[in-house]
């Protein structure tokens, strides 16, 4: 794996940034990408080859598409496509802009990127698509509808891919956390505060209680360090049989079990109690 070229977004926080860091130590040529300058320089002072992708903006990701292949000579190996963030509220206070929103960054810019990067990968004959999904692209929660519909819209696009290249030598993984320790909860927040009308929603009771879950700095139970995903995504690049979809941490191992055996009235049961 030696020298083989892997483009990364969301490397300012989290994941992204862990990942982007081991896979250099790994001897793998990243692309770390991050949306802000001021991340990019960051990233750059640490050693890293950093360049600003913003997957809300065409532009941005064609310009960054662009470098890239020049600088590995279309020789792109890999592409993890971690960066996205999560809107939190109910469904009924989302406005059209904010859902947009919600899917401009976790699914259409993502998308785009993705598409702009076959092509290099087929002429090469070889390819991984890696995509940061959630235990939520495949189970719902209350007060997360954007998120959940932006990553189940995500592990529907791949899953399709999956099909449309198993024959070119482009795999296509899903990884599926459950809680990892990251910047994302943080980052929830601000778009919570940020996008949703909490006093005046029905929902204003329950907002107050998720307001001080996100405002807690205490890991929610099961959490686990970004290492946990960085192991499943070196077996995503290096196995000669990556896996469709990796699951990371207890919650999602015990939700992928109790979705395959349990009706969706006793399932939703269970995810009503979770806050
Ligand atoms: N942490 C968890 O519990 C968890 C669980 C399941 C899945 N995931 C998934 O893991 C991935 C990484 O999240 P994380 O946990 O590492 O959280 P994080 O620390 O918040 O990192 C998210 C990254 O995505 C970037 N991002 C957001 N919108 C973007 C955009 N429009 N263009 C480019 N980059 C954008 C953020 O950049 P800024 O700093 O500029 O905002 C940040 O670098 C996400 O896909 C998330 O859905 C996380």
């Amino acid at each position: 794996m030696q020298n083989r070229s892997i483009l990364i977004t969301g490397c300012s926080s989290g994941i992204g940034y862990y990942c982007a860091k081991e896979l250099q130590k790994n001897g793998y040529r990243v692309f770390a990408t991050a949306r802000k300058l001021e991340d990019v320089k960051k990233l750059q002072s640490e050693g890293l080859e950093a360049l600003k992708l913003d997957l809300n903006d065409s532009q941005s990701i064609k310009e960054a598409v662009k470098e890239v292949i020049k600088r590995c000579d279309g020789k792109l190996y890999a592409l993890f496509n971690n960066g996205a963030y999560g809107q939190p509220g109910a469904v009924e206070d989302l406005s059209r802009k904010v859902l947009t929103e919600q899917f401009e960054s976790n699914v259409f810019g993502t998308q785009e990127l993705t598409n702009l990067v076959i092509p290099f990968m087929r002429k090469n004959t070889e390819g991984r698509i890696i995509q940061n999904s959630s235990v939520l692209g495949f189970v719902s929660m209350r007060y997360r509808g954007a998120y959940n519909a932006s990553k189940y819209a995500l592990e529907g696009l791949s899953d399709t891919m999956r099909l449309e290249l198993m024959d070119e030598n482009i795999f296509v993984s899903l990884i599926e956390p459950g809680p990892i320790r990251s910047d994302f909860r943080k980052n929830a927040l601000a778009m919570f505060i940020k996008n949703i009308d909490r006093a005046n929603s029905t929902f204003s009771k329950e907002y107050e209680k998720k307001l001080k879950s996100l405002e807690s700095k205490a890991d929610v139970p099961f959490t686990l360090g970004e290492d946990a995903v960085f192991k499943v995504l070196l077996h995503a690049l290096e196995s000669k049989k990556p896996k469709a979809r990796y699951r990371v941490t207890f919650p999602t191992k015990l939700f992928t079990f109790l979705k395959r055996v349990l009706s969706t009235s006793i399932l939703d049961t269970i995810l009503r109690k979770v806050d």
